[in-house]
């Protein structure tokens, strides 16, 4: 894993913002994965910066996102298509037509879901796919314990992470429990993920996801065994890494091209 760690918030987004353009620049077509809450927004806003000088263009570029709440509509603001196109693609050049989100809001959730992992073989598969990552180790909506080898499905989340997600809703009993999640397995595929976290809460989970055992317990953990993540964190949720001064070293030694 490559770990990059900043002092601020502004550096971090900058930083995974450079790693999305350097992708989009070094391919014809670009296959990127997606993820909502509060962690990537302030990356988004560095895109639209990129996209409004003319650093950038996502003209060419595919996108899925990792999950969606079942049973709200595209429309509710508290869905992540709204998410989606509210802090991102209301303000880029993308084609529609080649934005995906998982559908939570069908009446066939299992099709809904083995169509979406057709869409993403289809596509190619995922050049580079964005992460946050929860305070028990979930990523996309993947929580503890659940299995390495998942596709798409139909997942029920913690309430751990209802609890969390509750500040997104007037009540934590309006948070569904139901989600449509790319799996781990689905997530795995992708040739290179990008994994941002801020803020102290994320620490200890940051610590297991790259220290700790590789386990279900931190599903995060497995991203361990992907030839190529990179990991963006501020002081902050770097904070309990063991060999924190090690990962700052070898970020100082890396070879031009290695750099973004
Ligand atoms: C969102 C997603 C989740 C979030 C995680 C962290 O699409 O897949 O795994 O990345 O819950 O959320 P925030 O950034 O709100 O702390």
């Amino acid at each position: 894993m490559e770990i990059l760690i900043r002092d601020t918030l502004k550096a971090s987004a900058q930083m995974a913002a450079r790693v999305v353009l350097k992708i989009i620049h070094s391919e014809e077509k670009t296959v990127l994965g997606l993820a909502t809450g509060g962690t990537p927004l302030r990356m988004y806003q560095e895109l639209i910066r990129m996209k409004q000088t003319g650093e950038l263009s996502f003209k060419n570029c595919t996108t899925f996102n990792l999950d969606e709440y079942a049973g709200l509509l595209p429309e509710d603001e508290r869905s992540y298509h709204y998410y989606m196109m509210s802090n991102f693609f209301d303000h880029v050049d993308i084609d529609r037509k080649h934005v995906h989100l998982p559908d939570g809001n069908t009446e066939n959730l299992r099709d809904a879901c083995r169509k979406y992992e057709q869409q993403i073989k289809n596509a190619g598969g995922i050049d580079l796919q964005v992460l946050g990552i929860g305070a028990n180790g979930h990523i996309g909506f993947n929580e503890p314990t659940g299995s390495f080898a998942s596709r798409t499905w139909v997942k029920i989340l913690s309430e751990q992470t209802i609890q969390d997600n509750s500040v997104y809703f007037e009540k934590q009993e309006e948070v569904p429990r139901h989600v449509v999640t790319m799996g781990i397995a689905t997530i795995m595929e992708s040739r290179h993920c990008l994994l941002l976290a801020n803020g102290a809460k994320k620490a200890d989970a940051i610590r297991k996801m790259i220290e700790g055992p590789i386990s279900a317990s931190c599903p995060a953990s497995i991203l361990q065994m992907h030839p190529r993540v990179t990991v963006v964190l501020d002081e902050e949720a770097a904070y309990l890494l063991t060999f924190k001064d090690h990962y700052k070293w070898v970020e100082k030694n890396k070879l031009d091209w290695q750099s973004y």
